[in-house]
């Protein structure tokens, strides 16, 4: 394990205000750098053993990555009468059309497999009294199929269990508090990254560590809105930095919300998880009335992006939104839903005997860097995984507790596809022996100022408050108009500063996907939409040159035209 240095900051300041410099011990050579310490990330390091691989984190090893939060579980058709059709049908069903229906297949079948390398790498999923998996129900999934660890604790058991084996295996070297801003690239191949200290600003150049190959396993954009269930860190830098060195993004529009985020004015926003309506909680309104009732057979069962525009509606006009736990024995609260509990009193709130305030949250980037069934991306030298990728599983709305699961499955694809090239069978001792040495990560004369840091933290709020605003769970030319015009104007603010740009670039993929979208598809709900009857809808592709072309038409047309006359058509294939 490699730490940066932190104590070097002058007269024991933050190092984001006063450090000058940072130094690290470290090889500038890599056989395989995987950026991103959360499932996705430790999962592929631990399969690739024991081929050499480095894991690049912004914090110390299990304190940043969304997987820790995740308190469903993992689905998996493993229980009596369940098969992996079944599974792939409710997927390609909540995916409304948009689901790369042989990646559903495949990641369905697979999943039985993963799970039982989870179990013998010490993932304790709870069991019924005769030893088998116990699994609990969410929404759109027809039967029980989620497996879970001491009821809401799957994320962080499962991360604990993998952190523990990836301490014991030698080929991984992990390096801690380390940003990665940009990929570096040779003769239109992956070749590196550009890293910074974790705790300095992005001013300046970055120092390139290169590799063999690079796994972005970095999570999603959950941190793009002022509403989020997602820590700070998933701020959407992989698809940022993949764009600019050149890989086809996928579906960027589809930012999954989760409806039953705590609302007590916390951020991010702890989660109430989907398992509580699995076991008959119900959402409520401040009158005590069912706010499903009215909107979908399924009532709080119903596909997630429908619960979460009812459950936003509420909310917005004043009506309110709850999450009534009271008919849960208070036992099962306190021995199954620890997690919730501990949240809520948190909060101040006591779910056992009143329910639980809830608002729609940002949760999951659906679109992402388009990966084949390898976990490939459309560039040499560049793999990803977790959410940071679209592989094309989630299509418009995913299924819930199939993150965790993808990210597995592919990871696993990932080493296999890895293992399977002679150039990254490099053995441990070869690694060693590259070029350590102790090198200056950040050195730069542009300390940045009280003033500064302020404005451009100023800043980061305005980009989350109007994606929240105008690119949230209802969108319309007009609101995303506006709020590409609010994005630009805070361009100044990010200059020279890496991380902030590339999180600005994902908010405006995000954004003109939007505006592409006329047609409401799953989590992308336009109020303007006014096809009907709508055509089939279709996956969207785009790369960082047409982002651009699309941007400068809409700045040269001005706000007085319709998008559609004036913005070329982004790539659209069908799914599948
Ligand atoms: C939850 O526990 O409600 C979240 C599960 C998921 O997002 O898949």
């Amino acid at each position: 394990m490699i730490k940066a240095d932190e104590s070097r900051s002058l007269n024991g300041h933050p190092p984001r205000l006063a450090a000058k410099q940072i130094k690290i011990t470290i090889p500038l050579q890599h056989n395989i750098i995987i950026v991103g310490a959360g499932l996705a990330g430790l999962y592929a390091a631990l399969k690739l053993a024991p081929t050499p691989v480095t894991v690049l984190t912004t914090k110390t090893l299990g304190r940043s990555a969304s997987s820790l939060w995740a308190q469903g579980g993992i689905a998996a058709a493993i229980g009596e009468g369940d098969t992996a059709k079944a599974h792939a049908e409710d997927t390609i069903k909540a995916g409304k059309g948009l689901v790369n229906e042989e990646i559903a297949e495949l990641v369905t079948k697979e999943a039985t497999d993963r799970i039982h390398d989870l179990l013998a790498f010490g993932v304790p999923f709870d069991k019924d009294l005769k030893g088998r998996l116990e699994l609990s129900k969410e929404a759109a999934h027809s039967t029980n199929r989620i497996v879970r660890v001491s009821g809401d604790q799957a994320g962080a058991a499962i991360m604990a269990a993998l952190i523990e084996a990836v301490k014991k295996t030698p080929s991984i070297t992990v390096i801690e508090n380390i940003s990665v801003h940009k990929l570096s690239t040779k003769n239109d191949q992956v070749n590196g990254v550009y890293v910074w200290p974790a705790a300095e600003q992005t001013v300046g150049q970055g120092q390139l560590l290169t590799a063999n190959a690079v796994v972005l396993a970095t999570g999603g954009s959950g941190a793009l809105y002022s509403k989020t269930t997602n820590p700070s860190s998933a701020r959407g830098e992989g698809l940022a930095m993949a764009a600019e060195a050149g890989a086809l993004i996928a579906d960027p529009e589809f930012i999954q919300f989760h409806p039953t985020a705590i609302d007590a004015g916390l951020d991010p926003a702890p989660l109430a998880t989907e398992a509580l309506r699995g076991e008959a909680a119900h959402l409520i309104d401040n009158t005590g009335h069912r706010i499903m009732e009215t909107i979908h057979p399924d009532m709080e069962m119903a596909p997630r992006d429908i619960v979460a525009r009812t459950v936003f509606r509420n909310v917005t006009s004043g009506k309110g939104a709850f999450l009534d736990c009271r008919m849960i024995p208070a036992e099962r609260m306190k021995t199954h839903y620890k997690t919730v509990m501990e949240n809520c009193r948190k909060a101040g709130l006591n779910p056992i005997t009143t329910p639980i305030p809830v608002a729609p949250a940002a949760h999951f980037h659906m679109g992402g860097i388009v990966t084949d069934q390898w976990g490939r991306s459309s560039l040499k030298g560049l793999w990803a995984c977790g959410e940071v990728a679209a592989t094309g599983l989630h299509g418009a709305n995913r299924l819930a507790s199939n993150s965790l699961l993808e990210a597995i499955v592919f990871a696993d694809r990932i080493a296999k596809d890895l293992t399977k090239i002679d150039s990254y069978l490099q053995k441990p001792s070869q690694q060693e022996d590259t070029n350590i040495q102790t090198i200056t990560l950040h050195e730069t004369s542009h300390k940045r100022s009280d003033v500064e840091t302020e404005s451009s933290d100023q800043a980061i709020k305005q980009l989350r408050e109007t994606m929240f605003t105008y690119v949230g769970l209802e969108r319309s030319e007009d609101g995303l108009r506006l709020a590409l015009d609010k994005l630009n104007e805070l361009e100044p603010y990010f200059k020279n500063q890496q991380r902030n740009q590339n999180m600005l670039l994902t908010a405006k993929f995000i954004l003109v996907g939007a505006l592409m979208r006329q047609q409401s598809v799953g989590s992308h709900f336009r109020i303007d939409d006014e096809q009907s009857p709508a055509p089939p809808p279709l996956r969207s592709f785009t790369t960082l040159c047409e982002l651009e072309s699309n941007l400068t038409n809409l700045q040269s047309a001005g706000s007085a035209n319709k998008v559609n006359d004036t913005v070329t058509s982004q790539t659209e294939v069908p799914a599948g």
